[in-house]
């Protein structure tokens, strides 16, 4: 879209917004003429086709850039079309920002700061077994990853296990969960009292502990969560867990009905919100199946779970709503994808990450990108950081991939916008400017700006009228910011 007007009015998109913004969804201060357009208007872009990409992060990991392998290291062709200068720039403004750690409520933040004491006071450690956690932390990473073919069913049982697991992780999956929830748009939280929830692979209960302490509307909500679990002393030490947070925060706790078994056991009621989180890869270990075949199965499992729509009665809506949360690991991110499409066939339509309910540009397919998210842990409890540290396993990042849907009818964007979500971490291009690659409705885009997009930003710009070159290798339209 040609970039025309630095006359100090707003555009329309700006006007949509009720300010003038910049990249970043800051207000400018100037009347635009500084702004990205004005400035933009006369830039002359060094691209040519052929040109090389360097990565910035070198060592990080869960960003699309920070794959390595499929990474770009040159554009290729020749041919100008390839990676045609755009000189039409476009502004954008920002809807949401995933992963905003000013979000977060300040109860949260200091439960979270504290969270030592809290699992101290539920589950006391004495002083060898404190000595020896980082040991058994080491001991748990590599079951939960490198070594889980040979993990047992049922590891959350051992009480080594469980222990490095709710001294440890459960606190990082709170960091992880609680940034999330807080940023999820309200509506998808919106739950009426009575309103009855599934937790499936709910270890310590970590989903209902982190939307306790994420979303303050729904602490005096009376919700029902049934927790199920193939640990049942998982689910004891989480329930007294959620009960000190509640008390800690001034609030009644939630029912918590413990169902110990495994995914698919019967539960007593129809429920309208199922959660899972960071359980899918444990699930279809034992598979051999394809993941496609995997994603249907779950979803018919999850459905069966949920009540059938009821016609709205006093004009209450539709609150049923699914929320999967897995590690920032490819296989982990196909898997959503296939769950997201499974769900879409089956009338959800998905609120977030997505901006969009077509085709998953980010489906993990071989060589392909994959959906995920990643924020720096300086925010993180300095407890936490230090206890990672005292483990071997420091973390500069933390990495999720996610999909929440609903099945309540969606009200359709704005025709007139294209919205898009940066999922990767930043390229570097060539004339100091940046590339992301993002998501959106017409496919993934490379979206090059002298900005710094963040991972997790979405941002709107107005729906490009004229054709978008392509990126050769990653066939990702490009979009100039
Ligand atoms: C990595 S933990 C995740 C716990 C919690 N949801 C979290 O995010 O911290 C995986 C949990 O799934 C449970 N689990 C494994 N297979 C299961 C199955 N087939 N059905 C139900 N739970 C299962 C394990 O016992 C464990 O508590």
């Amino acid at each position: 879209m040609k970039k025309t007007d630095t006359d100090g009015e707003l555009k329309w998109y700006e006007k949509k917004a009720g300010r003038r913004m910049n990249f970043s969804g800051a207000v400018c201060k100037d009347d635009g003429k500084k702004a990205k357009g004005g400035k933009r208007a006369d830039t002359k872009s060094e691209y040519k086709a052929g040109c090389k990409y360097e990565r910035k992060n070198e060592g990080s990991a869960g960003g699309n850039s920070a794959e390595g392998k499929d990474f770009h290291k040159k554009v290729r062709g020749t041919e100008k079309k390839s990676f045609r200068v755009q000189k039409d720039f476009v502004a954008a403004r920002q809807v949401d920002f995933l992963l905003d750690a000013g979000s977060v409520p300040s109860d949260a933040k200091k439960i979270l700061a504290d969270f030592r004491d809290i699992i101290g006071a539920t589950h006391p450690l004495n002083s060898k077994q404190r000595a020896d956690l980082p040991r058994q932390i080491l001991e748990l990473s590599h079951t939960l990853t490198d070594e889980r073919a040979e993990r047992r069913l049922g590891y959350m049982n051992r009480p080594q296990t469980l222990s490095a697991y709710t001294h440890y992780y459960l606190w990082w999956n709170l960091v992880r969960l609680t940034r999330l929830f807080s940023n999820l748009p309200s509506s998808f939280f919106e739950f009426p009292d009575g309103t009855v929830c599934l937790d499936v692979g709910s270890g310590p209960l970590t989903v209902p502990i982190a939307v306790f302490l994420s979303r303050p509307e729904l602490r005096k909500k009376k919700l029902r969560w049934y927790c199920m679990d193939i640990s049942p002393q998982a689910l004891s030490i989480g329930e007294n867990l959620l009960m000190t947070v509640a008390a800690r925060l001034e609030c009644e706790s939630w029912e918590v009905v413990r169902v110990k078994g495994g995914f698919g056991t019967p539960v007593k009621e129809k429920v309208s919100f199922v959660t899972c989180a960071n359980v899918f890869n444990e699930v279809g270990e034992e598979s051999n199946m394809p993941p496609d075949y995997l994603a249907k199965k779950y979803c018919e499992k999850i459905l069966s779970y949920i009540m059938e729509e009821k016609p709205s009665e006093n004009g209450a809506g539709d609150f049923r709503k699914v929320l999967l949360i897995e590690p920032g690991i490819p296989s982990s991110a196909r898997l959503l994808s296939l769950m997201r499409d499974a769900m879409i066939r089956r009338g959800f339509s998905p609120v977030s990450p997505c901006p969009h309910a077509a085709q998953c540009p980010m489906d993990g397919k071989r060589g392909g990108k994959w959906c995920n998210f990643a924020f720096g842990t300086q925010d993180a409890p300095a407890a936490l950081k230090k206890l990672s540290e005292s483990a071997r396993l420091p973390k500069e990042r933390a990495v999720l991939s996610f999909v929440a849907l609903t099945a309540a009818e969606k009200k359709s964007g704005d025709a007139g916008e294209l919205s898009f979500r940066v999922a990767s971490d930043p390229i570097h291009l060539p004339g100091s400017r940046t590339g992301y690659y993002a998501c959106s409705e017409i496919g993934l885009l490379l979206v090059v700006t002298e900005d710094s997009l963040r991972s997790g930003e979405c941002l709107s710009i107005p729906r490009p009228e004229k054709k978008l070159s392509v990126d050769e290798k990653s066939g990702a339209f490009v979009v100039e910011l």
